[in-house]
């Protein structure tokens, strides 16, 4: 009988029993359990290993498997690299199934080995999912198990090419007392399978929870491990997702796929600045912005909502942006932009679930939020404006990068390119057009 300890993450004490406060540098809740490592008997001193020059190192070019889903072959790089372990993460209900169970199924019918393990759901549960999906998805082999030795001994049996655990967090290893998804479990569970997935050069994507701090699996313990971390986004009652790499050992972390959940599964958003611009509402408060996802450029309306309050302090609510970095467009915008929201709750919203995290999306929050406050549609000869841009403190807009890229993105669809070298003067400049309700 395998024997566990458990270890600080903190200080790298081992004890025998579990403590909520670690015996040696008293932090709490720190102790992890692990299998304790077997005694090494009378091994021989290590012999010195050989160091080759680089460039005598020889390195295969290796064929990527698509998963016949452009958009998340493009995140991971160009493909899923034979023996890599992706994680995928994500809050439940977002679709993480949906997506691997289609990869699967692609990957089936172009002839890859695969398996499907499912530690979470029953098997026929599965074969529910795939009854909607494209064709292909019902050929992929299901193995409904929780217990880490017999999915280990099953993915060796079958050597399958691309491999998804569903989820990593629903798999126990019999070594361990913690319960399933638990910091040690997580752990040893990947541990253990990346291992055979580098012996025997399967692909595995595991398929994990976002905890409710947003961290994948725990306390990033298993982003170390792994060589790309996915991360799959949106809101669950929206049809938009996205999905980007946190971490690619294989491939760019900027590349950003968008997606559509539809009632026959995902389908990729190919033309996402046409969707976006095209559901632009063309009312106070919204802007168009040209962010860059990545290698891609992105049109998204952002949109502000400026109600006066009484609450002390006001609400600040913004989804999709940073909250800390409206708070500073807001303070820019009282202090340099002539528009105080103090006494008024600001509401700020990316359109379409969009998550976006640059700079460059500071002047669109100002331009929405002022725009919001004085009920004036943002305009350009009967077109939204489109603009980008960082705030600096001093209230002059700063440039940020691929702005060539982004303008004409934004000619591409009409629209006109606000962004001056000055936030008062991109006020003025932004050709307000009262509301119809205000004239
Ligand atoms: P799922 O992949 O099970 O999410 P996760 O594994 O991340 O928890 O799918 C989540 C939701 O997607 C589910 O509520 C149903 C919906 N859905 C569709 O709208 N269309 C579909 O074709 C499928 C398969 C699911
Ligand atoms: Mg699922």
């Amino acid at each position: 009988m395998a024997r566990s300890v458990f270890t600080c993450s903190t200080c790298g004490a081992t004890v025998a029993k579990w403590h909520g406060q670690c015996p040696g540098c008293s932090d709490w809740n720190t102790l992890v359990e692990e299998v304790a490592a077997a005694p090494a008997k009378g091994r021989a001193k290590a012999s010195p290993g050989r160091a080759v020059p680089l460039r005598e190192v020889r390195a295969e070019e290796v064929a990527r498997f698509s998963a016949g889903i452009g958009e998340l072959d493009r995140v991971l790089g160009g493909g899923i690299v034979p023996g890599s372990v992706i994680l995928l993460g994500g809050s439940p209900g977002i679709g993480k199934s949906t997506l691997t169970a289609m990869a699967l199924g692609n990957l089936a019918t172009a002839g890859r080995r695969v398996l499907y393990v499912t530690g979470e759901e029953s098997a026929a549960q599965v074969k529910l999912r795939a009854e909607r999906l494209p064709a292909g998805a019902l050929d992929v082999p299901a193995l409904a198990e929780t217990d880490l030795g017999t999915v280990l001994a099953t993915l060796e049996a079958e050597k399958p090419d691309v491999c998804v655990i569903d989820s990593v967090q629903a798999l126990v290893a019999a070594e361990l007392t913690g319960a399933a998804g638990s910091v040690g479990q997580v752990r040893e569970v990947a541990d253990r399978i990346t291992r055979l997935a580098k012996r025997q050069r399967t692909a595995v994507m595991l398929v994990g929870h976002v905890t409710k701090e947003g961290s994948l699996a725990g306390p990033r313990v298993l982003e170390h491990l792994v060589d790309c971390v996915l991360q799959f986004e949106g809101e669950r009652e929206r049809f938009y997702r996205t999905l980007r790499a946190l971490k690619n050992r294989f491939g760019s972390t900027n590349e950003l796929g968008v997606f559509e959940m539809r009632d026959v599964g995902l389908v990729e958003v190919q033309d996402a600045s046409s969707r976006f611009v095209g559901e632009a509402t063309r009312a106070p408060g919204s802007v168009v912005l040209a962010a860059m996802e990545g290698s891609r450029p992105l049109l998204v309306e952002v949109q502000a909502l400026v109600s006066p309050s009484e609450m002390v302090p006001p609400r600040r609510v913004c989804n999709g942006i940073d909250r800390n970095r409206l708070a500073l467009v807001l303070a820019v915008l009282a202090r340099h932009g002539g528009v105080a929201t103090g006494s008024a709750d600001v509401f700020v919203n990316v359109a379409g679930g969009v998550k976006i995290d640059e700079p460059g999306a500071d002047l669109a929050v100002a331009l929405a939020v002022a725009s919001a406050t004085k009920n004036v549609v943002l305009e350009r000869g009967d077109r939204p404006v489109a603009t980008f841009g960082e705030l600096g403190l001093t209230g002059e807009v700063r440039t940020v990068a691929h702005a060539e890229r982004r303008t004409t993105e934004a000619a591409k669809f009409g629209l006109t390119v606000i962004a001056a070298p000055t936030l008062r003067s991109t006020l003025n400049d932004a050709v307000f057009r009262p509301a119809a309700n205000a004239a």
